[in-house]
């Protein structure tokens, strides 16, 4: 019997994979410029730092998590985001000897989400976290990094939503003011919801269950309730959004789905992708470090979607590098290609993408094969080329051929 891959865990096929590979690259080259290097985590973490820092009664925490026990008996869990292990990394490893760290990284999550279009059990993230810095503008300095890479891959029609949640000063009153709005709505709520309304009442703002949307349209706003600092904070990174050029909308509702953050929060959603609209998202976590038995540092991060991205970019605007195939008739022939300095070596060197056609089948043949394998260029060399020392070069496309000399088929394909 054929085995597939498990439910909501898919491969990336090479298509998808260019793009991918170009999403990364861009990352490393925009994230690079505002001075963030980057850090590998491992997969699988101590239950505990998730149950920790998202939270005991977040719907990841609850019901989604891959936890396990291994041989010696320790409870682990595959990762279900990146920033929980890039601050036990960061404590770890005494990293705030620095003052401010900007960290990126990139990889697989895991989430036992029920799949559909945009949502998977494993899915990639591109993540950013700047630790160290309090300032309002350290928070739109960040946001206005992802606007500027989601506009240089060329996303059209996205909105930035931004918040702020208040911190502990703040958030007993408003989870108080919050707790009395929805004291006679709580039959009003989903089952998940009414069970942890004491503990988390913000979840229900959250929950995408249309009875605690519907049952939470007039709620209190976290902005009408936060501490003069908090305000100053959220004053401070809207007007230097406004000062960068940054569009954003305010979004009162916007509560995200982790526990962890403080003050400002916030989302890129994009048309184009459904239900699953959120292709990045982050915010402020200023408790997390402390938290996690660290030093207290403030701390600012988002996590871009790898794949809610990938649907929303046109794959034919990457990974243009023309594919050549290279049909080599006889044995001088198959010689002068493979051998050391030969015609692939010279291509391939000029930075030609060459694929060598190796079968002993005729020459009609091998052009069929090489139409199927997507050929941009056919490039053969036989007994009469060998002679005149020149290749015949055809252009898949347009149907033409001409015989010429190899450094002007270097050129042609270039061009
Ligand atoms: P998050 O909102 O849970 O935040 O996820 C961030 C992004 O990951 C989402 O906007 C979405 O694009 C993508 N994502 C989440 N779940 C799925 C899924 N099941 N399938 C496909 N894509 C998904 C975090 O993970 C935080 N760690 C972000 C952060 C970093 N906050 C501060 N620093």
């Amino acid at each position: 019997m054929q085995i597939n891959a498990i439910r909501g865990f898919s491969d990336i096929l090479s298509e998808d994979a260019a793009l991918w590979a170009e999403m990364e690259n861009l990352a490393r080259e925009v994230f690079g410029l505002y001075g963030f290097e980057e850090i590998r985590v491992p997969i699988v973490e101590r239950t505990e730092l998730f149950k920790r820092t998202i939270g005991d009664t977040t719907d990841i925490v609850e019901k989604q998590m891959y936890t396990f026990t291994d041989l010696k008996g320790d409870s682990l869990t595959l990762r279900p985001e990146g920033t929980a292990p890039v601050v036990r990394a960061y404590i770890e490893n005494k990293l705030y000897t620095v003052p401010v760290q900007r960290l990126f990284y990139f990889g697989p999550m895991f989430r036992y989400e029920r799949p559909q279009k945009g949502r998977y059990r494993q899915f990639h993230q591109i993540g950013a976290e700047l630790l160290g810095e309090l300032a309002p503008s350290s928070d739109a300095e960040v946001i206005q990094m992802l606007e500027i890479y989601l506009d240089r891959l060329g996303l059209k029609d996205k909105t930035i939503e931004i918040n702020t949640l208040g911190c502990a000063a703040c958030r007993p009153a408003y989870r108080d003011a919050l707790l009395l709005f929805l004291k006679d709505k709580v039959e009003d709520l989903c089952e998940n919801c009414q069970r942890r309304v004491e503990k988390n009442p913000l979840r229900a703002l959250d929950c995408k269950s249309a009875k605690c949307i519907e049952a939470t349209q007039n709620a209190p706003s976290t902005i009408d309730h936060a501490c003069a600092e908090c305000s100053e904070h959220f004053n401070g990174v809207k007007d230097t959004l406004e000062k960068m050029a940054v569009t954003f909308e305010i979004n009162p509702r916007m509560v995200r789905g982790l526990d962890y953050y403080t003050k400002t929060a916030f989302e890129v959603t994009a048309t184009g992708l459904g239900a699953q609209n959120s292709v990045a998202a982050g915010g402020r976590y200023d408790n997390l470090t402390k938290e996690l038995s660290g030093p207290e540092v403030p701390c600012f991060g988002f996590a871009i979607g790898f794949e809610r991205l990938a649907m929303l970019l046109n794959k034919e605007n990457f990974n243009k590098a023309k594919k050549v195939v290279l049909i080599a008739l006889g044995d001088d022939a198959v010689t002068a290609a493979l051998k050391k300095g030969g015609t692939l070596d010279t291509l391939r060197e000029a930075g030609l993408r060459v694929i060598f056609e190796h079968s002993e089948a005729s020459v009609k043949s091998k052009m069929k094969k090489a139409n199927k394998l997507g050929a941009d260029y056919v490039l053969i060399i036989g007994e009469d080329e060998l002679k005149e020392g020149t290749v015949t070069f055809k252009d898949m496309e347009k149907g033409e051929q001409v015989k010429t000399q190899l450094s002007d088929i270097i050129k042609m394909v270039k061009a």
